[in-house]
């Protein structure tokens, strides 16, 4: 039997191009490595802990599901859903909180973090790697690919299982991390880490003369026109190479050495490889907005697949704590 792969996603924002190069790419091709046996989530329950406008989370919601749709997500290969529609995975998550040491969710270096930020710190956001757990185990997943970030959600996910199986008998799979540390972080326009908190993103959806606009406003050095330059110390050439095979790459940097070649140029080479690399995504996400009933029955049959092995967990962990 293959190993159960399964993630959860956000919708915490307007997808950029880091975020898909960093993570929804690599998630969108796990369908072709257990095509069958491979879950992806939109984690709406966990958004609710910064209390979002219900507008807002609803539109994130359906952003979100087209995105990932309309970049390549196969629906027949990867079960998708969103985390909401699962019966049982509040009710799992309860179950665990009574077996979840406080000190465990204390030492979160998420929870502490939002607290610097100045969140108020609600209930639900002490206790968001629980309902994680719940994410993970009620499935009985073997593989859970995540970013570094949530490295410590999945260590307490593991610790949360241990401990039910060795009170209750063995319920759970004790689910393996996979964190990729081969990905690269993507540069924004003012060359830190692209991220939506710091205003320099592309979306990866925007509109074409927005897109335009914001790599036109990418900032430069003040290197002359006529000069050669150092491809490898720009950022326009760092995202360029994204978008591009080894032959482009190699003429663009040898455009950049010869000189003669200014940054202008050299912006509009990244502006074109872009609209080129999403221009199959951008043709697919047009005709799915125009099927808006579609969205819902991916989400509907998702939620069908993962109701139905959720299901017989919840049979079992309800037995094993005497609640049947
Ligand atoms: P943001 O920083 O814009 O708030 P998120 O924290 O919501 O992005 O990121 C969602 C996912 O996208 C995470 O798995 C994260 O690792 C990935 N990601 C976000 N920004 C980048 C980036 N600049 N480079 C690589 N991966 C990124
Ligand atoms: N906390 C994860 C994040 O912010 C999202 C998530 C929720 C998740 N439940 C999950 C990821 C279960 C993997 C498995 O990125």
């Amino acid at each position: 039997m293959g190993k159960r792969i399964l993630t959860g996603i956000q919708p915490s924002g307007i997808l950029h191009i880091g975020n898909y190069f960093g993570a929804m790419k690599a998630s969108i091709e796990l369908q072709n490595q257990n095509p069958g046996d491979t879950y992806l989530f939109i984690a709406d329950l966990h958004s609710l802990t910064v209390n979002p406008k219900p507008d807002d989370l609803r539109m994130r919601v359906r952003r979100l599901a087209l995105d990932y749709l309309a970049c390549g997500l196969d629906p027949e290969k990867t079960a998708f859903f969103r985390q909401s529609d699962i019966r049982g995975v509040c009710e799992l998550t309860w179950i665990l909180n009574t077996i979840t040491g406080l000190g465990l969710l204390e030492r979160a270096h998420s929870y502490k973090d939002k607290i610097a930020k100045g969140f108020v710190p609600n209930n639900g956001l002490f206790s968001y790697p629980v309902l994680m757990a719940a994410d993970i185990l009620l499935y009985k997943s073997n593989a859970v690919p995540v970013g570094k970030d949530q490295k410590q959600h999945l260590e307490i996910t593991r610790d949360i299982a241990i401990r039910f199986n060795q009170m209750y008998g063995d319920v759970f799979v004790i689910p393996e991390p996979i964190i990729s540390e081969s990905v690269a972080v993507i540069p924004g326009t003012d060359g830190q880490k692209m991220s939506k908190s710091y205003n320099n993103t592309i979306e990866l959806f925007g509109e074409e003369k927005a897109i335009r606009k914001k790599i036109m406003s990418i900032p430069t050095d003040s290197t002359p026109l006529e000069a050669p330059k150092d491809p490898d110390k720009c950022n326009i050439f760092t995202l360029f190479k994204l978008f591009s095979d080894e032959g482009k790459i190699a003429a663009l940097a040898a455009k950049y050495r010869a000189g003669n070649f200014g940054y202008g140029h050299a912006k509009q080479a990244l502006f074109e490889a872009y609209m080129d690399y999403f221009a199959p995504m951008r043709r697919r996400r047009e005709e799915l907005e125009k099927e808006p009933g579609y969205i819902d029955e991916v989400l509907r049959k998702g939620a069908e697949k993962a109701n139905a092995v959720a299901a017989v967990t919840m049979e079992e962990v309800c037995r094993a704590v005497g609640l049947r």
